[in-house]
Order: C-alpha cells, then structure tokens, then sequence
C-alpha cells in the first residue's frame, strides 16, 4: 500500500542522518503514516498493545510532537527515512524522561518492514553521539517492557547497561542507561 508523503520531501526539516537513514521534524502532515505505524498488532504489543486513532494522533501525538521542536534543543521525535529509497520507517526519540529525574531518554518504534536491517542501532547510534558529544547531556537511558527483548538488545548494543527492573501496571519493565563518560570510552 502506498502511504501519502512517505517520501522525504525537501520541505522537511532535517534533524541528523545515519549511513542509511535520515531523521526529519514531524509535520501536522504526517498523522497518516503515525495511524499507519500503529495499526500494526506486532509493532505496538509492547507499548501499550492498542492501535492509535486518527483522531488521537491528530488531537493528542502531533501537537504534542510537533510543540517539542519549540521548547527542546534537539530533543524530540523525529520522522525516519531510509536515504536510498525514501521511505517512511518509523520514528525515534530523544527527550527528558517523563519520570523524575528527568533523564534524557532515547525510544525508538520502527515499521515491521524496516525491522531486523539494524536500522534502530545505527541511527541510535547518532543520536547519542549527538546527545554526549554535541549537547554534552551527562546521561541517557532507555526504558522496555522485559517481554522487549529486540528493545533491549538494541540498549546492549549501544553500550548501555541494565540499571534496574521494576512493574509498570503489573508489566515488567526493564531501564537501561550510560554516561557520557562510558560512551567516551567506548568510542575511544
Ligand atoms: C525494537 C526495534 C526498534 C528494533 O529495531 P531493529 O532495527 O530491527 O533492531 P536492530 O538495530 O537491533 O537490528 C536488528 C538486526 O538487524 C540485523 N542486521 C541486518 N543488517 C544489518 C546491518 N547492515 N547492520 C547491522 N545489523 C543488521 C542484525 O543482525 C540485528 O540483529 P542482531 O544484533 O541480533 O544480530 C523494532 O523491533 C521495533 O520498532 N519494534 C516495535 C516498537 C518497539 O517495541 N519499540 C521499542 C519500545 S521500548
């Protein structure tokens, strides 16, 4: 099925590339391709497992995404495209933490179709580069329901490190983190 405007447009604000993929700002535009996203049973069963309406997305997700590009510096969710062909894979995000302490957290959630390329590591990846070295944030965590194991695995990747385990409704949940400090060593 051809989603309207999964093509990257030269319109769109770009936030930062990988190899592969390219990150652009969230327009009012793109309520379809989030609709899309979550219509998808495998993509959402480990957050929160319900499909997102048009009318949520439109009344609740973009305002609020789209208000974060005026009251963060580089934090946000980010629209993804693969460079080669255009197409829309998923998001990634990258903001506080809505729990105290209000860590910096980075998420991820990717089309089916974009799954198992290592496209969640790789733009990871960037995103923490940019998080450590260019915004000098002194940590970053990462939060997935235990059942998550692709999440996780992806935090292992990075270099992140299981801090703690606890229940979220009844669900566990697990929280991954690293300091710049650690990336740096890693990077080095
Ligand atoms: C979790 C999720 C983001 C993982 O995305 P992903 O891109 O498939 O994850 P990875 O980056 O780990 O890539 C997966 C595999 O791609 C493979 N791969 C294929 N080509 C590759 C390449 N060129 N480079 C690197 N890896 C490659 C790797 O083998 C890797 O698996 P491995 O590390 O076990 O060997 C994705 O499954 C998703 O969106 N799930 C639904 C939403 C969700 O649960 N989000 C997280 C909420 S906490």
């Amino acid at each position: 099925m051809a989603i309207p405007g999964s093509l990257l447009s030269a319109a769109h604000v770009v936030h930062l590339k990988s190899e592969r993929l390219v990150m652009r700002r969230f327009t009012v535009e793109d309520d379809e391709l989030l609709v899309e996203l979550d219509s998808d049973p495998e993509v959402v069963k480990h957050v929160g497992g319900v499909p997102s309406t048009l009318a949520r997305i439109r009344e609740e997700v973009i305002p609020r995404v789209v208000g974060y590009y005026d009251t963060l510096v580089d934090g946000g969710v980010w629209a993804t495209h693969e460079i080669a062909t255009g197409a829309f894979i998923g998001w990634f995000h990258y903001r506080p933490d809505r729990a105290p302490p209000h860590d910096q957290e980075l998420g991820y959630r990717l089309r089916r179709a974009a799954w198992g390329k290592g496209y969640a590591t790789e733009m990871s990846r960037v995103i923490l580069t940019h998080a450590f070295e260019a915004l000098r944030h002194p940590r970053v965590i990462a939060h997935a329901e235990k059942a998550n194991t692709k999440s996780w695995h992806v935090m292992e990747k990075l270099g992140m490190t299981r801090e703690l385990e606890r229940q979220e409704s009844g669900v566990p949940v697990v929280q991954y983190g690293i300091s710049r400090e650690a990336w740096s060593r890693r990077s080095a």
